[in-house]
């Protein structure tokens, strides 16, 4: 744990830049302790403080977790709506310690299919945290990585067609701006909780060279210390991004 804290104040740090969270097991938590689901989610959204302030103390500048899937509106609707008044109710408390905490907030996915008043919460918190910039807080929500290809090559296609793109130019950094995340840096790391192995059509694209960490623990038993074990972890790994490990170390020798 020392060794987090001593590398995110130290010059040559490993701290990644962008963390991306599967927050998952919420509901197994819940049901190991007889307990309905939503309280699951409950205990969920109190990790998420946790974490967020964690993340800020590491000084990791993009945190970005997954809320809500495309794919999660097919839970039961009693289940949907407890996630909504949680989200809801997150949004409201949470509004002014973002701003106190000095934290941008953003969306990544279908906002404008999200119910109409955390559609309005959302754009609200949005609008009024647009000035920071060092640190980052993005919530995956109604996000699907296949819907928002989908929705980018749409998008692309409309800008093809009024003249301002020019296929032959189209490489990744120009498509990537139609992309939810267009904003954010690739995630460095991609933490999966519960002890699931699965990457659940979540930021596919934009992982392509993140490591993955898998957590067994449940979400809302993924702490601080979880956390800072996944931080460290991750700063023992070697990343080539497709270059192999002697050119990386001539490359620090050079
Ligand atoms: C997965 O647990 C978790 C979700 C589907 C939602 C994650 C949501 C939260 C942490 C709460 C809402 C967040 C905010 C920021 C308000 P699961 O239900 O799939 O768990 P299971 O796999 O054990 O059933």
């Amino acid at each position: 744990m020392n060794a987090v804290k001593q590398q995110s104040t130290s010059s040559t740090t490993k701290i990644p830049r962008h963390v991306a969270i599967i927050m998952d097991g919420n509901g197994r938590w819940a049901r190991l302790r007889g307990m309905p689901r939503e309280e699951g989610h409950r205990q969920g959204v109190e990790n998420v403080k946790r974490i967020v302030e964690c993340a800020k103390e590491l000084d990791i500048n993009y945190l970005t977790l997954y809320a809500f899937s495309v794919e999660n509106w097919n839970r039961p609707r009693i289940e949907i709506n407890a996630l909504m008044r949680l989200l809801e109710s997150f949004l409201k408390s949470q509004k002014r310690d973002l701003l106190e905490k000095q934290i941008r907030f953003r969306v990544a996915g279908r906002l404008d299919e999200m119910p109409k008043r955390v559609a309005r919460l959302l754009h609200e918190t949005i609008e009024e945290t647009r000035e920071f910039d060092r640190w980052n807080l993005t919530l995956a929500l109604n996000y699907g990585s296949r819907t928002e290809i989908l929705d980018a090559v749409r998008r692309y296609s409309e800008s093809v067609r009024e003249g301002r793109e020019d296929p032959d130019q189209l490489d990744w950094t120009r498509f990537s701006r139609y992309l939810y995340t267009a904003d954010l840096p690739d995630p460095d790391l991609v933490i999966r909780t519960s002890g699931e192995h699965r990457v659940s059509n979540f930021l596919l694209m934009q992982s392509a060279y993140a490591e993955y960490y898998f957590a067994s623990e449940f979400w809302p038993d993924f702490g601080p210390d979880c956390f800072r074990r996944a931080i460290e972890a991750y700063a023992g790994r070697e990343r080539r991004f497709g270059r192999t490990g002697e050119q990386l170390k001539n490359k620090s020798h050079s």
